[in-house]
């Protein structure tokens, strides 16, 4: 709260408001007074208040108006009620319209500064509130999301943006790249967060019970429905119902899907009755769904409906400063659930992690890192303890840039020089182990130790 505590007074009694104003001021009040309440309310309006008192009897209005009317354009405002003539019935009124307090004239200003301090601390107190409950949102939001680089950064301000809404939501991203975390990031902390989030993997139900997964059916509907049936759109009435691997929908699915979602009700198979329903629909898809469109394979209509937000999450190598949080947010879940604390990731084998090119993107890193905590026998993660093709492609690219271009330089000695930094680099990369930087380059030490001897290193 600013220093200067801003208290407006209405009353109309001319002298009484002036000497209060001037007491108010005294004890270090910013203070300003009005004598009737339609200025009084335009004050309050204009947001330069904290603290209104304001006289129960004034000409244009009373103080329990005005009272109310504070309270609805700035319930914050805290509102004081003065009345000259001590009225039991009046003061309970005031309190039950939201007044803070009254007091009577004439005002004992000691006491009315003791009103004033509760004034206060109860204002500092719930914007301290207010703060902190912000706070605690914007934390724990999308918290279990890792992701600083500028690219996820603002995939999640585009996800704060639709919290709000009941937009449909079509997530692009290869596998592994956390289309699903994101599925349920959306609806957990959405309006709908209380009611079921239902996930259906449509490319790994057959075809045939695809639909009556997805609609429900009644008894006798077909052979073998001996028993009605709740459909996954019935099941996530109120809540979202997340469809993955969407490009894989058979064409007269996709017919009877659109229908859903534009009458938004649902009729089980067998039944002539539709089911109205309140659904939030976020799919997913692997695949350049519009490719299919263009190649007739997925309804263009179907797709429109679908994709009213795009949500687009990159692979992991277009985002290569996310994978050091990402190895250290599954290195510390993991250390965790395997009991290993003290287990730690050497520089170089982090290096390596950093440059591979992670075709199964967050879920192949992250069972990676498992992989690594379970397997590791020493306490380090080094080199040693990853799979050779992530190695591999760590010594092909990572800073063996070369320059080749001198005109007219004799061969051998260029590639006398291309040798040196390929041995320097794989030394560096080895911290200087012979064994390791030999292995890295796929030689046997005796060989590299003869090859470093031949060209004076
Ligand atoms: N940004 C991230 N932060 C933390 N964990 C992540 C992140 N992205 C993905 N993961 C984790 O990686 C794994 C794979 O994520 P998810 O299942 O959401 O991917 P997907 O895109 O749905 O993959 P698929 O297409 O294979 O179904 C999950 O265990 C998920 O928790
Ligand atoms: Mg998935």
């Amino acid at each position: 709260m600013d220093d200067q505590f801003r208290v407006l007074v209405i009353d109309d009694d001319d002298p009484g408001r002036e000497v209060m104003e001037l007491l108010l001021r005294k004890a270090g009040f910013h203070a300003q007074s009005v004598d009737n309440g339609a200025d009084g309310v335009a004050v309050v309006r204009s947001g330069t208040v904290d603290l209104v008192l304001v006289d129960l009897f004034l000409p244009d209005k009373s103080g329990i108006e005005i009272l109310k009317e504070i309270r609805q354009v700035a319930p914050e405002i805290e509102v004081i009620v003065i009345t000259g003539h001590a009225s039991a019935q009046t003061a309970v009124t005031a309190m039950k319209e939201g007044a803070f307090d009254y007091i009577t004239k004439p005002v004992n200003f000691d006491e009315l500064k003791i009103v004033i301090a509760k004034v206060r601390e109860q204002q500092r107190l719930r914007s301290e509130n207010v703060y902190l409950k912000k706070q605690l949102l914007e934390r724990f939001q999308f918290s279990n999301i890792i992701g600083s680089s500028a690219i996820m950064q603002r995939l999640f301000e585009r996800m704060q943006r639709i919290l709000k809404t009941d937009s449909t939501v079509l997530i692009f991203g290869e596998s592994g790249t956390g289309k699903e975390l994101v599925a349920r990031a959306l609806h957990h902390n959405s309006r709908r967060k209380s009611h079921a989030f239902v996930a259906v993997n449509c490319g790994a139900i057959p075809e045939t019970l695809l639909e009556s997964e997805l609609f429900g059916h009644v008894r006798g509907a077909f052979t073998g429905a001996v028993r009605d049936k709740l459909g996954k759109f019935e099941a996530a009435d109120h809540g979202t119902i997340f469809l993955d691997e969407i490009c894989t929908m058979p064409m007269h699915l996709q017919s009877k899907l659109l229908r859903v979602l534009q009458e938004q009700e649902v009729e089980r198979i067998g039944s002539t009755k539709s089911v109205k329903l309140d659904v939030r629909v976020i799919s997913a898809t692997n695949v350049d769904l519009e490719a299919q469109v263009r190649q007739g394979t997925f309804r263009e209509d179907l797709f429109y409906r679908l994709n009213v937000i795009p949500l687009h999450l990159p692979p992991l190598r277009d985002r290569r400063e996310d994978i050091l949080p990402l190895v250290n947010h599954f290195l510390d879940k993991f250390r965790h659930l395997m009991g290993r604390p003290s287990l730690s990731l050497d520089k170089h084998a982090l290096d390596a992690l950093e440059r591979y090119h992670w075709p199964g993107n967050v879920r192949e890193l992250e069972n990676m890192v498992e992989r690594m905590v379970a397997l590791t026998e020493g306490d380090a993660i080094t080199l040693d303890d990853l799979p050779a093709e992530i190695v591999d492609q760590g010594r092909g690219t990572g800073g063996l840039c070369l320059d080749l271009s001198p005109q007219g330089m004799d061969m051998p000695a260029v590639i006398a020089d291309l040798e040196r930094k390929l041995i320097a680099r794989a030394l560096e990369l080895a911290s200087g182990v012979k064994t390791k930087a030999a292995a890295l380059l796929g030689l046997k030490r005796t060989t590299l130790v003869e090859k470093m001897r031949r060209l004076g290193m």
